[in-house]
């Protein structure tokens, strides 16, 4: 296969080497060969499976714009562009490209979500979300703590009443991903925990969703896929 990297920053540059690793040919681009999605051109995407995006929220969303309208693949990594998700996936569907998008490739962070899921069930508690990341993060709260906080809404409709699950955001040094979910009952408190070593987690889940997404067309998203990897 041959994947087009999008970000040559601290999560592209490992999935450009993951890629490798497992056999791909792999393009990498960063932003000053990319300016505003100038690099992809239908003649620059001739012969690319998936492209991949690491990049940052408002180049993410012209990125997919661009691959999307050519009817191409991308398999988008970048959190906070998703109120434009409904742009996106209609603009799939038009052209015939393929779009899979995910706050957290991890495996052990999509456990979490069904963890999460499992324990929100629980009677008597109230639930909170931390989440800790490295100081050069753009976006906050993490795409990955917004998923768990609808996770956990979603699955106590009448406790919550339309009160928000708190979320409290920590930037520190080059920390890699730690995600927290507490619930607090009157005699006891549970967590659930999930502290990244390293971003190749990450890195490899994303190449393995380029390498399931190759020949596709529509959208999903990466929770709903990821056992099927
Ligand atoms: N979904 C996940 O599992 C996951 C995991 C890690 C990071 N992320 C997200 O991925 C994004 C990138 O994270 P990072 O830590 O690698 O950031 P980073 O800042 O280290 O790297 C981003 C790179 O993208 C480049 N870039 C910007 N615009 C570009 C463009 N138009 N074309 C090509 N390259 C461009 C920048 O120059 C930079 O090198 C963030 O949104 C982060 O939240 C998601």
């Amino acid at each position: 296969m041959l994947i087009l990297v999008l970000g040559r920053g601290k999560t592209g540059s490992l999935v450009a080497q993951v890629a490798r690793e497992r056999g791909h040919g792999v393009r990498a681009l960063d932003v000053t060969e990319n300016q505003h999605a100038s690099a992809l051109t239908a003649p620059n995407l001739a012969g690319v499976d998936v492209v991949i995006d690491f990049t940052a929220p408002e180049a993410a969303q012209e990125n997919m714009r661009a691959v999307l309208s050519l009817g191409a693949r991308i398999v988008v990594g970048t959190t906070g562009w998703y109120a434009h998700l409904d742009e996106m996936k209609a603009l799939a569907d038009k052209r015939g490209g393929a779009l899979l998008y995910g706050t957290n490739f991890s495996i052990g962070v999509q456990k979490l979500f069904r963890l999460t899921a499992e324990l929100a069930q629980l009677d008597g508690y109230t639930f909170s979300i931390a989440e800790t990341h490295h100081e050069s993060k753009l976006d906050a709260p993490s795409g990955t703590a917004i998923t768990l906080q609808q996770i956990v809404e979603a699955a106590r409709p009448q406790a919550n009443l339309g009160a928000k699950v708190e979320i409290a955001s920590y930037r520190v040094g080059d920390a890699k991903g730690e995600h927290i979910v507490t619930a607090t009952g009157p005699d006891d408190i549970l967590e659930l925990r999930h502290n990244a070593l390293s971003r190749r987690g990450f890195a490899l889940g994303a190449v393995r969703a380029a390498e399931w997404l190759a020949g596709k067309s529509g959208a999903w998203d990466f929770r709903a896929i990821f056992d099927q990897l």
